[in-house]
């Protein structure tokens, strides 16, 4: 994909509680440290390796279909999570997202709403029509956050994840461009 990716661009986003920068090199060792409750929630089976995810952050500025940031905590400065717009679909206007924050001190102030309504909005402002996620049955708080935002429950991949000797549903949802809810003030 050249020139004409809506993600070729990939601005710093700034909120009132996070920043959203592109990822880089340092954020490898960060996302290495993630507590084992986002490990779970996000339903990620496989080692990771530090020296993978350097050459996959340090690629992040060159890719055209994929927008991925870092969220960092403007309060503190440190890193939080990262959300990710992927899977772009240029001809249908659409996209996909995903989030994590690093574990259970950054979940639950705000955090990962404000970073959800940042990316798709980003993703809106760039001119697609149609944003698409995935959640897994046991993360009641991520489908909350995603409602809130305005996501709709689409349809459910019964039995998409094996966790723990345990079957899990995972449920598509998806929000389109003129149905991202408002802002409150005191947002
Ligand atoms: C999912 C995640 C991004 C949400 O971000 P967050 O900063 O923790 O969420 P917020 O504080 O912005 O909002 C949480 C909302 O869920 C609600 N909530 C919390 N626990 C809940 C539960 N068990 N059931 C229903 N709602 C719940 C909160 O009350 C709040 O809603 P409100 O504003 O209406 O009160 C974050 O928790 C995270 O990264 N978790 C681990 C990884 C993960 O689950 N990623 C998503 C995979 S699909």
């Amino acid at each position: 994909m050249g020139e004409q990716s809506p993600f070729s661009a990939k601005p710093t986003l700034v909120g009132s509680l996070v920043v959203l920068r592109v990822a880089e090199r340092g954020d490898a060792a960060e996302l290495m440290g993630v507590d084992q409750e986002t490990i779970r929630l996000t339903g990620s089976h496989g080692e990771l390796r530090l020296e993978e995810l350097e050459r996959w952050y340090e690629s992040r500025h060159e890719q055209a279909d994929r927008i991925d940031w870092a969220i960092v905590e403007r309060a503190t400065g440190r890193w939080a999570g990262e959300v990710v717009l992927n899977d772009l679909d240029v001809a249908n206007g659409s996209c996909a997202f995903r989030i994590l924050l690093q574990g259970p001190s950054f979940y639950g102030r705000g955090l990962g709403t404000e970073a959800t309504r940042l990316a798709v909005d980003h993703a809106f402002a760039v001119g697609l029509h149609r944003v698409e996620l995935e959640v897994y049955d046991f993360n009641p708080r991520a489908r909350r956050v995603y409602e809130k935002v305005g996501f709709r429950h689409e349809g459910t991949k019964r039995h998409a994840l094996r966790w723990d000797g345990a079957w899990v549903d995972a449920h598509i949802m998806g929000l389109l461009a003129d149905e991202r809810t408002v802002v409150p003030q005191s947002l």
